[in-house]
């Protein structure tokens, strides 16, 4: 059997990393591009030593990942001492496929809380694309569909942590609804099976 060495200093270069800072109780996030030309086998082995020495130094609180999947986080810690402490992966109730696909219960079984981009699926869960799902939603939300997604993402036991993309402080405020949202086991598989458009078996 031939097993093919894997190139980590491409696969790091062709990934997005970031760090999360922590400054006066202001969360900012930084994101952090590998040179996507380099061929340096030695890089990777640069990068994981500079993500290191930024917490040793203080200069970064914490290093956390963007869309990997488990073998890219594993390949990756690997190679770091300190701990990875998450992973921003798309999750919507129109993107669920890391429900099902691994990603998020790699991270669940590991106590490691996911961070969810897009959680209104970047604002097409408003559009025509499903309007079963949009319309249960807004039911559900009280006449507010963009806190029902969200709540439901809230409810699910992996913690996920959805990061918002409007900037508009009215629809902020609004989405705080979302934290106090009743969302029962049978109301979360309704818009689970709604945004599939089949029964989950
Ligand atoms: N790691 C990655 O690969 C990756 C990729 C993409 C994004 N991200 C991150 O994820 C963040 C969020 O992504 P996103 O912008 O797609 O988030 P989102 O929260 O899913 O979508 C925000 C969009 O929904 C619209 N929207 C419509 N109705 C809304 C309502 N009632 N409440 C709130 N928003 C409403 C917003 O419009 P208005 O702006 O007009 O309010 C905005 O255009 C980004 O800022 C970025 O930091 C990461």
């Amino acid at each position: 059997m031939i097993i093919k060495p894997i190139n980590f200093s491409k696969l790091i270069s062709s990934l997005i990393l970031f760090i999360s800072f922590s400054f006066n109780h202001y969360a900012q996030e930084v994101v952090i591009t590998s040179d996507a030309t380099s061929s340096d086998e030695g890089s990777s082995f640069v990068m994981t030593a500079t993500l290191d020495a930024a917490i040793a130094s203080g200069k970064a609180l914490s290093v956390g990942v963007s869309n990997f999947r488990p073998h890219d986080w594993n390949l990756l810690q690997s190679a770091m001492e300190t701990p990875l402490v998450t992973n921003q992966i798309e999750m919507s109730v129109l993107e669920n496929s890391s429900f099902t696909n691994g990603d998020l219960a790699f991270l669940q079984e590991r106590g490691i809380p996911p961070m969810a981009w897009s959680p209104l699926a970047g604002g097409l869960l408003f559009s025509d694309e499903n309007p079963a799902l949009l319309s249960l939603l807004t039911e559900i939300g009280n006449g507010d569909a963009a806190s029902s997604s969200v709540a439901w993402l809230l409810a699910h036991p992996a913690r996920i942590m959805p990061i918002l993309g409007t900037n508009s402080l009215s629809r902020i405020k609004a989405l705080s609804r979302s934290c106090s949202l009743p969302m029962d086991r049978e109301t979360w598989f309704e818009i689970y099976t709604t945004a599939q458009g089949h029964e989950v078996a």
